[in-house]
Formats: structure tokens, sequence, C-alpha cells
């Protein structure tokens, strides 16, 4: 299996638990240094085998070199996490198409770059999980271009559920809430209070990835297209 910004937060700790498991893992990311802590602790947590592939999501070439690296060292690909993202703090009127441009890259195209090479690659029984965010459906101030991105994220999770099927590869999305991780405390509209966040509304990486690992599991065998929310039930107050 392939998980995407596997280096840090939820996708480490979708590695580790898909690894619990007994999947061989490669982690693709573009930060070494947090790459090469990750890979021990993968192992830790029971992977037979860890591959670390220092891969920017939004640079296609990257992506294609990433998936072959994994097809020479395991022969095979199941399933792909689209878990790297990255978020951006500005009001609309400072926002350029730069900006917009940076964030679609690795938060949309980046998913789609992955399941071009699943679907390329992968045999019948292959499963795609993209991790979207409850931003997809509800959003606030000074993040337009990283909620676009995630609702987007949702319909190329359709698309890929439709063009997917008759090849017997599901794809399927993850919408967390707030999730203890480096890109929740990071955020400045938490740090500011503008977006309050009730302690018993941030659930752990662990959530997260428990809902992966059923969604990329046979369990999940006649789950295809859904959107599956895990968010504590955040969006569900008034
Ligand atoms: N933490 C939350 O509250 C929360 C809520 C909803 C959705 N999410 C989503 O979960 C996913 C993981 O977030 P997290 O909270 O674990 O964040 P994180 O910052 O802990 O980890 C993100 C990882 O992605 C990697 N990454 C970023 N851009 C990359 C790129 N271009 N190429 C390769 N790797 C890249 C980073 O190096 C990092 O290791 C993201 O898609 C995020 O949008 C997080």
């Amino acid at each position: 299996m392939i998980v995407t910004g596997g280096a840090s937060g939820i996708g480490l700790a979708t590695a580790k638990r898909l690894g619990s498991e007994g999947a061989r893992v490669v982690l693709a990311d573009f930060n070494q240094a947090n790459l090469d802590k990750a890979v021990p602790e993968v192992r830790a947590a029971g992977a037979p085998d860890v591959l670390p592939s220092l891969c920017n999501v939004a640079d296609e070439a990257q992506v294609a070199a990433t998936v072959q690296a994994t097809l020479d060292k395991f022969g095979r690909l199941d399933v792909v996490v689209n878990n790297a993202g990255l978020m951006q703090f500005k009001p609309l009127e400072e926002l350029t198409g730069a900006d917009w441009l940076r964030i679609l890259n690795v938060d949309l195209l980046g998913a789609f770059y992955f399941t071009k090479q699943a679907f390329l690659h992968m045999k019948p029984g292959g499963a795609v999980v993209n991790v979207a965010s409850i931003h997809a459906i509800a959003t606030e101030a000074l993040v337009a271009p990283y909620a676009a991105a995630k609702a987007a994220m949702l319909s190329l999770t359709r698309s890929a559920a439709i063009e997917g099927g008759p090849k017997g590869i599901r794809s399927n999305a993850v919408l967390p809430g707030a999730v203890d991780t480096p890109m929740l405390w990071d955020n400045p509209n938490v740090k500011s209070g503008v977006e309050k966040i009730n302690p018993s509304d941030v659930g752990k990486p662990e959530d997260i990835a428990a809902a992966i690992a059923y969604l990329a599991s046979d369990d999940a065998a006649f789950v295809q297209g859904t959107e599956l929310r895990v968010d504590g039930g955040r969006l569900d107050h008034l």
C-alpha cells in the first residue's frame, strides 16, 4: 500500500495501522526528515516492510516514479491512501491565482495523479481512499482554496468510483473533523480563536486511520464512492 503524506499525522497513523495488519507500506512524502523518523515507527508497529519514497504529490512524474518504485520492490499495488494535504490562510481579496494553484495541485491533483497510477497498475480488488475534510461540506473564512479542493476531491472520488467499478477498483473518501495533528494546531484560525475547537470534538489520528483501514479492506467490498464523515459528530451541532 502507498500512503501519501505518510510521514506525519493521519498518514503516519494509517501506515502504522495497516502495517500492523501485515501491509507492506510505502510512505510517500516530501519531508525527508519526517520520513527518516517515520520508517522505524512503522516497522515497530509491525509492518513487514517499509519503503520511504521522497515524493511531491503535486508533481506527476514524481508520483509515477513512486508507483514504479513500489512495483519494483513489492511487485503489486493494492491500496492507495491519498492523504497528503496542505492549507493556506488568506482572505479572498488577497488570494492570487498562484495561491489557488499551489493548493489545488497538492490537495486535488495529487490525488488524481495517484488515482491515475492506481487505475494503470492495480489488479481487481484494489482500493483508493481519499482523505478529504468536513471542509468539503461546511467551511469558514480564509480557507477558500482548501475547501474547494476538498469538495472537488469528493467529486473525484465519485468519478473514480464510476470508472473504477468495472476494473474492480473501489474509491471512497473519509471526511475527518478536527484531528490532533500538527496541521490542526498550526491553523491560524484555531490559534486566534476564530475557529473554536471544543476538546471533545478533537479526534486522534488513529480514529481516522481506523476508518481508512475499513474502507481499504475487503470488509468494505460493497462500499464504492462513499463519503464517510469521521468527526465525532462536530458537523451536527447547532
Ligand atoms: N488534522 C486535521 O484536523 C484534519 C482535518 C480534516 C482533514 N485533514 C486532512 O488530513 C490529511 C493529513 O493531515 P494531517 O492533519 O495528518 O497533517 P500533517 O501536517 O500532520 O501531515 C501532512 C503530511 O503531508 C505531507 N505533505 C504535504 N504536502 C505534500 C506534498 N506536496 N507532497 C508530499 N507530501 C506532502 C507533509 O510533509 C506531512 O507529512 C490532509 O489531507 C488534511 O487536509 C486533517
